[in-house]
């Protein structure tokens, strides 16, 4: 199977995306495709068109169905919310919701965009702390983070840039 050259881990409606049919790139989810309209989104969605999420393959981000090494570079955007107001419907809907196992599952989902990314790939994970502060997560991987931006006040967005360096520095 001939691979793109990106992979969003778990794309979800695909939000963030300035061409959310990004042709360099493979989106999975674990969701099936699904679709509400919900009162939430970004300034210019919100409330138009309903939530579409449609990954082009259905995959679990903590078992990948990918060789090692396969994509260049990889953003991994997974649920933030777990017990506290996010983990409602609609926005349930929209980002998903962590799981008791969460620290296991982000930890398994950390290592497996390390499998699959190539030597000195790039690693973007988006990371909201509603409710669990990013040190907490980034504890979940051994691969050190190299620089990131945070924006908001009420609930901290964080993005965060990681490289595969398969050389102990
Ligand atoms: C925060 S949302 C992603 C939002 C997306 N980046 C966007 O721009 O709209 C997280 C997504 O992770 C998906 N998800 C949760 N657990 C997963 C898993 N184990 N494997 C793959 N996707 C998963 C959820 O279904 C949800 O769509």
């Amino acid at each position: 199977m001939k691979y793109k050259k990106v992979l969003d881990a778990c794309c979800g409606s695909r939000m963030f995306w300035f061409d959310n049919q990004d042709e360099r790139t493979l989106f999975i989810d674990i969701r099936e495709k699904c679709e509400r309209i919900v009162d939430i989104g970004t300034h210019g969605t919100i409330g138009r068109k309903p939530i579409v999420v449609n990954p082009d393959l259905v995959a679990d981000f903590r078992k990948m169905p990918f060789e090692n090494e396969t994509f260049y570079h990889i953003v991994f955007d997974p649920p933030h919310f777990y017990k506290g107001a996010g983990a409602t419907g609609k926005i349930a809907f929209q980002y998903g919701l962590l799981k008791e196992t969460w620290k296991d599952d982000l930890r398994k989902g950390f290592a497996e965009c390390f499998r699959v990314l190539k030597p000195n790939g790039t690693l973007i994970f988006k990371w909201c702390e509603s409710e669990i502060p990013l040190k907490e997560v980034l504890a979940l991987t051994d691969n050190k983070p190299l620089y990131g931006h945070r924006s908001g006040k009420k609930a901290m967005t964080h993005w965060v840039a990681f490289i595969k360096s398969n050389v102990a520095l």
